[in-house]
């Protein structure tokens, strides 16, 4: 809201600097001081300015003539740092002789700063506040949207998309009023996102247009973005050389289709001219790809990021592939495999500009899952870790789940053990590190590469609250600021997002609505972990549409999503002694940790091993019971956190915002409760085992 920005818009700001996106901080600053009493300044003030210059803010690019106060800083920088560079998107914010400086080198890092002071409102104006620099952990911090242009038959619109239709696309057409993307690229820039695709990876008919003929919407849309930083990608369709151009063949290697995709290129470079890239999902689920060709995926990769190479562009390639059609009797084939069989061999063959886009998790996008193996299994490859921050598997937007906590878990966990590179160290691709964080990947990559950054899947839609959920917002906020800085608390991150996004009237109690949606959200991916599949077994989601609960929607099915209940016990066996040898996929420690029942965590347990219904977990319970207690515990959670909002005050949210939350808590509770019975019920039912506390299973 506005309010957000009374500490900036109250007092007298300078910004100084050319360029886009210096003038876009121009714009914030003029309209933040309209509002509130302030005022801006364009130019250097007469001669070399002096120390009383009547400025409380200066905003200034280091390469523009400034007041001694900037150059002060600058030299203070350069001093106490050792460095010269500020970096690319990087800026330094320090105060003095009573005025707040931020300071940057190049146009982007000065609207990073620019948001940086916004947020942290009042204190950013704090004399005593020791000199800051900051810079992104990732170079890439991207948005995927799903969004189909016409309306799928099937999928929709947006493809598991919860927050109604696409903001670029309406009829078939892209939307003629775009001011709400150029507010997403706001919304996106103020939390530290700079890529975005446009449209849905799986490409059909009518979007593999965009890439030819329809060029120029998404041209329209880059022209919205880019006042924000944000740079264009478009899925494109492997096929392309076939549905658009009339060849006879997509093969990779045949120099028709490498010229054919180095002239459609030439031109989106010519329209776009700092257009992204292409995003790529091929030979999964349907989707077309080199396998057609006796190809392999380094050769499908290659041939775009050639075509992509001489104007600076990247093709990120999704590690999403596996067996779609699988025999469920058949137990040789584990799904869990597939991404690593496919690319691990694959290694060291992949262009500087093929980005190999892997998700978190080996299945798709689950409450819990183990790291994929895939991310320390290519140390001679630019690896992206992809999110999904539309909640697809956790809630749909119609249920509280917070998952910043879940992908911090994700990306500060350490494939090699305690010594080596965490997740986020592989993908990082700026030179952030200290230097001994950069000598411990050096040695346990045995080179040094760049990583290729973060991306996740979009959760807005045309909804009045962005992400059909109100709370949903702090997951598209958590992400950006996760990207940026992999090491924040999603504790704070969740105080931020609350601070900006709730400004109360003067009367209300603001601690008072920290206290509650903290006390709603904090632990809420874990609730929501409690009442849907246990012990990292996953799914048991209704097929399709993937809400709400079906133990066995998916047990007879092609998809390769099992966990093999029967009256003796549940879970996967993935081991190398008795399973499918997925254990095997791991460095050590996690291949011999992931392999003992008695090391496995158990939270994963499910996910790596069939045990009994009396198997005693870590935790002193019995497995069944485990289910029992967590079901009966998850709902009693949701319903305290919907009692914690109908007792919030008022005045504290709109009564808009009150009402939508409202109404999803019931719904919430509706679901969950509905999944504690259909899990308790199945369970009691296979195994015969009451619940040691009597509580009523049907
Ligand atoms: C999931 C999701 C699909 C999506 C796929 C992907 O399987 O259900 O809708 O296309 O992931 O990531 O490509």
């Amino acid at each position: 809201p506005p309010e957000a920005f009374r500490a900036v818009g109250s007092r007298r700001v300078l910004v100084l600097g050319e360029g886009l996106l210096v003038d876009t901080v121009r714009e914030e600053a003029t309209r933040a001081c309209a509002r509130h009493g302030g005022g801006v300044r364009h130019r250097p003030p007469g001669g070399n300015g002096t120390a009383d210059e009547p400025f409380d803010l200066v905003l200034a690019l280091s390469t523009a003539e400034a007041p001694a106060v900037v150059t002060a800083v600058r030299d203070e920088f350069r001093r106490t740092s050792g460095q010269d560079a500020i970096g690319d998107e990087g800026f330094v914010l320090a105060h003095r002789d009573g005025v707040t400086v931020v300071l940057a080198d190049e146009p982007a890092g000065l609207l990073y700063g620019f948001f940086h002071v916004v947020r942290l409102g009042e204190t950013a104006f704090d004399a005593a506040r020791p000199a800051e620099h900051h810079r992104p952990a990732m170079r890439r911090r991207m948005l995927n949207h799903w969004d189909n242009v016409d309306v799928h038959p099937v999928m929709g619109q947006v493809e598991r998309g919860y927050a109604g239709g696409s903001i670029f696309w309406k009829d078939g057409a892209l939307r003629e009023d775009l001011t709400r993307v150029r507010a997403y690229g706001r919304l996106l820039a103020a939390c530290g996102v700079n890529a975005l695709s446009v449209n849905n990876v799986n490409v059909h008919r009518t979007e593999a247009h965009l890439l030819t003929d329809r060029l120029g919407d998404v041209a329209a849309i880059a022209d919205e973005l880019r006042p924000y930083g944000i740079r264009v990608h478009l899925s494109v369709n492997f096929a392309s050389p076939v549905i658009l151009g009339g060849l006879p063949t997509a093969d990779p290697l045949d120099e028709r289709v490498r010229q054919w995709w180095a002239r459609a290129t030439e031109r989106v470079y010519q329209t776009i001219p700092d257009f992204g890239g292409y995003v790529v999902k091929a030979d999964s689920e349907g989707q077309p790809g080199p396998f057609a060709y006796g190809r392999d995926h380094a050769d499908g990769a290659n041939m775009l990021a050639d075509a992509l190479a001489p104007y600076g562009g990247v093709v990120h390639w999704r590690a999403f592939v596996y067996n779609h059609r699988q025999d469920w009797r058949d137990r040789s084939t584990d799904r869990a495999r597939a991404a690593y069989d496919h690319f691990a061999p694959l290694d060291g063959r992949f262009r500087d500009n093929a980005i190999v886009q892997v998700k978190y998790g080996p299945m798709d996008f689950q409450v819990r899952e183990p790291v994929s193996p895939v991310i320390a299994a290519m140390p001679a490859t630019r690896l992206a870790v992809e999110f999904q921050v539309t909640q697809e598997y956790t809630g749909q937007q119609r249920h509280v789940c917070y998952l910043a906590p879940m992908w911090s878990q994700v990306l500060g966990f350490r494939p090699f053990g305690a010594d080596g590179p965490s997740v986020a160290d592989i993908a990082t691709d700026a030179d952030t590190g200290g230097a001994a964080e950069r000598a411990v990947r050096t040695a346990a990559d045995g080179g040094a590469h760049a990583g290729g950054g973060l991306v996740a899947v979009s959760n807005v839609g045309d909804d009045r609250f962005w992400t059909g959920h109100p709370l949903a917002q702090a997951n598209l906020y958590a992400f950006g600021r996760l990207a940026w800085d992999p090491r924040l608390d999603p504790v704070a991150v969740l105080d931020e997002w609350i601070d900006l996004t709730f400004v109360p009237s003067a009367t209300a109690d603001p601690e008072r609505l920290r206290r509650t949606l903290h006390a709603m959200m904090d632990e809420s991916w874990l609730t929501y972990e409690r009442y849907t599949a246990p012990l990292g077994v996953g799914f048991m989601v209704r097929p399709g549409h993937h809400y709400g609960p079906d133990v066995d929607g998916y047990e007879y099915t092609p998809w390769g999503t099992y966990h093999f209940a029967d009256r003796d016990g549940v879970g996967v066996d993935r081991t190398r002694a008795t399973g499918t040898g997925f254990t095997g996929q791991y460095p050590k420690p996690w291949s011999d940790v992931y392999e003992s029942l008695a090391e496995c965590p158990d939270e994963l347990l499910l996910f790596f091993h069939h045990v009994p219904y009396g198997h005693v977990l870590r935790n002193g319970s019995t497995v069944i019971q485990h289910i029992y207690d967590t079901h009966f515990e998850g709902v009693e959670q949701v319903a305290e956190i919907r009692r914690l909002w109908e007792k919030l005050d008022r005045e504290l949210v709109s009564p808009e915002v009150h009402a939508r939350v409202s109404e999803l808590l019931d719904e919430q509770l509706r679901c969950a409760e509905e999944w504690r019975d259909q899990i308790n019920t199945y369970f009691f039912r296979k195994s015969g085992v009451p619940d040691a506390r009597g509580r009523r299973i049907y």
